[in-house]
């Protein structure tokens, strides 16, 4: 897996597709009937996690989409709402697509989805993002129109950062933000990145376990934060609230990309002196995992 970006790899053994964009058809009418049991599996178990852990925007966001249960759920059904809510829309992908494909799509509010689902023995386990991850935790949350916005200046952003040659401190920044990001609810932190919000494991760990650091967020500390792609996160940084993002969105990114790049990089369970810290993590999960 490509260390610097997790969509930059090319499209698994699946190949490319034949259009340009990368994109095919959802084939909606393909899914088996083991493949919806799959989606009623995950969608089932995840649901009861979410309540006082997901934040608030989540909730708001998945109940006024036509996801359910029963079925794995139709792009176009989908993107009926999308497209009046904000202007988004799901493109279906056959896995993950190269760097600026990926930005490409989401510059103009597109955002690829994998078409297929996860194997039922393989239920925790992701090699490439799928339908369920894609469509359940990353579609309520575009459904938010800061979300939204980010997302779309986050492509823009991917674009100019590929040419400026700073790629790896802007994937940190949505790695921490719209896949592992934690926010301030009241007086509780809840979650609203989508790789945890779509974890039954890590929806758990993230805000509960006495393993990980849960440090205020600080956009030139995480782009030198290296991160986990392959287990759980052991730092999760905390936004003020949703409309912090679109704060980013303000911001040149290029000088703090050059003092990210030429100064010191941070590991992913590092806690830094000046870091303002929620929870300082005991890392006991990744050093019971190293003794091992
Ligand atoms: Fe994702």
């Amino acid at each position: 897996m490509n260390t610097s970006t997790k969509h930059g790899l090319a499209a698994g053994d699946v190949g490319r597709p034949e259009r340009p964009d990368w994109t095919i058809d959802q084939g909606w009418e393909h899914y088996t009937a083991e493949d919806h049991a799959t989606w009623k599996t995950l969608f089932e178990r995840q649901t009861k996690l979410l309540p006082g852990r997901a934040c608030d925007e989540f909730v708001e966001g998945m109940r006024d989409l036509p996801i359910g249960p029963d079925q794995i759920p139709d792009f176009r059904r989908l993107n009926e709402v999308l497209m009046q809510r904000n202007g988004w829309q799901i493109v279906a992908v056959p896995g993950l697509v190269p760097d600026e494909v990926f930005f490409e799509h989401l510059a103009n509010r597109r955002f690829p989805s994998g078409n297929f689902i996860r194997q039922p023995h393989e239920l925790d386990y992701l090699e490439e993002p799928d339908v369920f991850h894609d469509v359940f935790g990353h579609v309520p949350m575009l459904m938010n129109p800061a979300i939204a916005d980010f997302i779309q200046a986050y492509g823009q952003g991917g674009l100019r950062a590929q040419q400026l040659g700073y790629l790896p401190q802007l994937a940190r920044v949505y790695w921490y933000t719209v896949e592992f990001g934690l926010l301030q609810q009241g007086d509780a932190l809840r979650l609203y990145g989508a790789g945890i919000a779509s974890s039954f494991t890590e929806s758990q760990f993230c805000l509960e376990s006495a393993s990980p650091n849960r440090i205020r967020f600080e956009l030139e500390r995480v782009m030198r934060t290296h991160y986990r792609i392959d287990d759980f996160q052991e730092s999760y940084f905390v936004i003020r609230d949703l409309d912090e993002l679109l704060e980013f969105t303000q911001i040149d990114f290029e000088p703090l990309y050059q003092r990210a790049a030429q100064g010191t990089e941070h590991q992913p369970g590092d806690v830094l002196a000046d870091d303002r810290v929620f929870a300082r993590g005991d890392g006991s999960y990744h050093l019971a995992k190293r003794i091992n």
